[in-house]
């Protein structure tokens, strides 16, 4: 069967702007939010506290956070590598974090400067002093399906290194195709094997890129096995900066298309998160990758 509703979160403004070329100014990231909260998503992801260096067009976060003051029952995740990012967040007032590890060493080294041992020992004090805070916390997981430098990654490999990010007391965990290789049986072979490791659906939520268009199908395989919250990015946006071959995540207008037909309630109001994707097109000067924007733009 299918769930009757799915939680959305919305990560256009973070892991869809941080792949921008464009540096897209504090206010207009500010409107992009409020936007696609009055299109009634209720989990905007709004920016990372990593190093301004490694990520410089989130690199104005702490401008950012108090425009997002006022949007009141909106759940507003950032993403935090370390104690120096978790303590710039929490001094904004940050309610909910996510660490971000690695199945494979490649992306460990290229995302963090870290191993997949190392990251894990930088995440822990992390998620305890996130939770001794009050803070909700999700743990990603990338390359959990293929990576550019290692190729395809074993389901028990990512179990493992799931487990043991869950085990530090993640909340949720998300489990990123980074470079959107993964196809639906491979998506149920993960989720059968990390059940099997004690991490069921219910703890579980699937991020995937669109790279090779599997990104909807992939999603399918991941609702008929009881995922109920999916990431995806408005209009398509977004990549990795640090994983040559990612493109854009699954686009949330094509998601919102898919669960509508699907009889799935998400909340959202179509034509209003499609109006904000046009708008933010303008402002990085190129059209969004999704169809679903541009069936319903007429673009
Ligand atoms: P490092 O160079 O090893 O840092 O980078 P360090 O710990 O050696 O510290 C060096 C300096 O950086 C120090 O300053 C620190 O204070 C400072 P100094 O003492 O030399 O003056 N520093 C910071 N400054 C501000 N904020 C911080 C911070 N941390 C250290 N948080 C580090 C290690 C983790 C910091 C770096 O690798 C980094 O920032 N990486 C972030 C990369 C990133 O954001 N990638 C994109 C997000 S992941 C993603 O997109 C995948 C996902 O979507 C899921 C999927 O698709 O699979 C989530
Ligand atoms: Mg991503």
């Amino acid at each position: 069967g299918l769930p009757a509703r799915v939680r959305i979160h919305e990560v256009g403004a973070r892991d869809g702007l941080q792949n921008e070329k464009a540096t897209v100014p504090t206010e207009v990231k500010a409107e992009f939010v409020h936007r696609l909260a009055d299109a009634g998503l209720t989990t905007i992801e709004a920016t990372s506290f990593v190093h301004p260096k490694w990520v410089p067009q989130l690199a104005d976060a702490e401008a950012l956070m108090p425009l997002l003051g006022d949007l009141d029952g909106v759940r507003l995740p950032v993403l935090v590598p370390n104690e120096r990012g978790l303590d710039r967040a929490l001094a904004l007032g940050v309610r909910e974090i996510a660490v971000f590890g690695s199945a494979t060493e490649s992306f460990a080294k290229a995302n963090l400067n870290r191993t997949v041992d190392e990251s894990l020992a930088m995440f822990e004090p992390v998620v305890a002093k996130a939770r001794d805070a009050g803070a909700s916390v999700r743990g990603y997981l990338s390359m959990c399906f293929g990576d550019p430098w290692e190729g395809a990654v074993p389901v028990d490999q990512v179990a493992g290194v799931a487990k043991r990010l869950a085990d530090l007391g993640c909340d949720e965990l998300s489990l990123g195709d980074t470079i959107g290789v993964a196809t639906p049986g491979h998506v149920t072979a993960l989720l059968t094997t990390l059940g099997e490791a004690g991490l069921p659906a219910a703890r579980l939520a699937v991020h995937f890129h669109d790279t090779y268009g599997q990104a909807l199908a992939n999603t399918l395989a991941a609702l008929r096995f009881g995922v109920t919250t999916v990431d995806a990015s408005a209009g398509g946006l977004g990549g990795c900066p640090y994983a040559k071959s990612a493109t854009g995540n699954l686009a949330t207008e094509d998601l919102v298309w898919m669960l509508t037909g699907l009889g799935i309630d998400t909340g959202v109001d179509l034509a209003r998160l499609t109006a904000t994707s046009v708008w933010m097109a303008g402002h990085l000067g190129r059209p969004s990758p999704s169809r679903t924007v541009r069936a319903l733009s007429h673009e």
